[in-house]
């Protein structure tokens, strides 16, 4: 048996079949790069606008990919129902609600920050439970005391923006395009890290998880253009500028999420790392917390690059719920903001 997996949590388009022992069957996203690229971020209506038109082909293309018939292979249809942009959910969880009552199967509402998460259990026989998890996205920057699929409690986070908005308006004032994350790699492979000195908010703060971001993207655009209220986009800057500048963000960006996920391991006394969200692509990230926890001899868990960015596949968590019978009604409402509780 199989379910098919829905998600429209913010500007992906994103459908999976994945069976009861987590085999992926068919995946297919997507993406909206094009639609938003010329805004240098995601504009609310016309991402829900771009899901309306994907939602039925998504759908379609996994079904016919993997060959399977819903009404009898299906055990039921998830959907993340928060948190995420209103506009985007609706589509989303209406199209998950009327496959339900068409074909006659049960809804399992799934949170996308702690299926962010569960992309690390993938491919995996063991549990990744118990585990801090750690959600770097464009959305998110939240770090988790995950006790089991069904019971996480939210350790600190951002208190302004996601680490991924702060790569993507740092890309920005470097000319890129959107999503800026990968634009600040591919620069910093060339910059010197060194170049400029610039914060590390609440890193030497030890009595907190919570993070900052928007101080960093701030110093990013003072030491770029000064303090002045100029229109940045109209500068040109000089390549071995923005390349330096760069890998100058990029190290204080990653150094700020190493330090406070060793925190979260040293305050819950853990030994597992589970990272998930699209900012876990980055190459400095990914090779700096494998160093750091090496030395504190924990296991790191990072999710595969396809399975960081949002996709359905990390909706293979509906069958933890599944298990318990744990279904939601299809009068289920969407859920925006981000529940610290969860
Ligand atoms: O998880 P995701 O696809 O969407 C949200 O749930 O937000 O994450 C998208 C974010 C964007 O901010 C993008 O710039 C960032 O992930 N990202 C990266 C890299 N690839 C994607 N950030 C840093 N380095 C990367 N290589
Ligand atoms: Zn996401």
């Amino acid at each position: 048996m199989c379910v098919l997996a829905i998600e429209t949590t913010c500007d992906e388009t994103a459908t999976a079949i994945i069976d009861r022992d987590l085999r992926v069957l068919a995946s297919a996203v997507a993406s909206q790069e094009r639609v938003h690229d010329r805004f240098r971020g995601v504009v609310p209506e016309l991402a829900a606008r771009a899901h309306l038109e994907n939602i039925v082909p998504m759908v379609e293309k996994v079904l016919s990919e993997s060959g399977i018939e819903p009404v009898d292979d299906l055990s039921a249809i998830a959907v993340a129902t928060e948190p995420g942009l209103p506009g985007s959910l609706i589509v989303g969880v209406a199209a998950a609600k009327a496959l339900c009552v068409a074909w006659k199967k049960p809804l399992v509402a799934i949170n996308h920050v702690q299926a962010h998460i569960y992309a690390c259990q993938l491919g995996r026989k063991e549990s990744i439970f118990p585990c801090v998890g750690f959600v770097v996205s464009g959305g998110h920057t939240n770090l988790y005391h995950c006790h089991s699929p069904h019971h996480w409690k939210y350790l600190g986070g951002t208190i302004d923006d996601a680490v991924g908005e702060a790569f993507d308006k740092v890309a920005v004032m470097l000319g890129q395009t959107y999503p800026g994350g990968p634009q600040i790699s591919r620069l910093a492979s060339t910059g010197n890290a060194r170049a400029f000195d610039l914060p590390r908010p609440l890193v030497s703060d030890r009595s907190t998880l919570n993070m900052s971001f928007s101080g960093l993207k701030t110093a990013v655009r003072y030491h770029l253009f000064g303090t002045g209220k100029q229109d940045f986009s109209a500068h040109v800057l000089k390549p071995q500028l923005a390349e330096d500048m760069a890998a100058s963000f990029q190290q204080a960006a990653v150094d700020c999420l190493v330090n406070k996920a060793k925190l979260a391991l040293d305050i819950t006394g853990l030994k597992r790392l589970c990272i998930g969200g699209g900012v876990a692509v980055n190459t400095l990230l990914r090779q700096q917390m494998q160093q750091e926890l090496a030395q504190d001899s924990c296991d790191l868990l990072i999710a595969p690059p396809e399975l960081c960015t949002d996709n359905a596949v990390m909706g293979a968590i509906a069958w933890e719920k599944i298990a318990r019978g744990e279904y939601s009604p299809l009068t289920v409402d969407i859920q925006p903001g981000l529940l610290r509780g969860a």
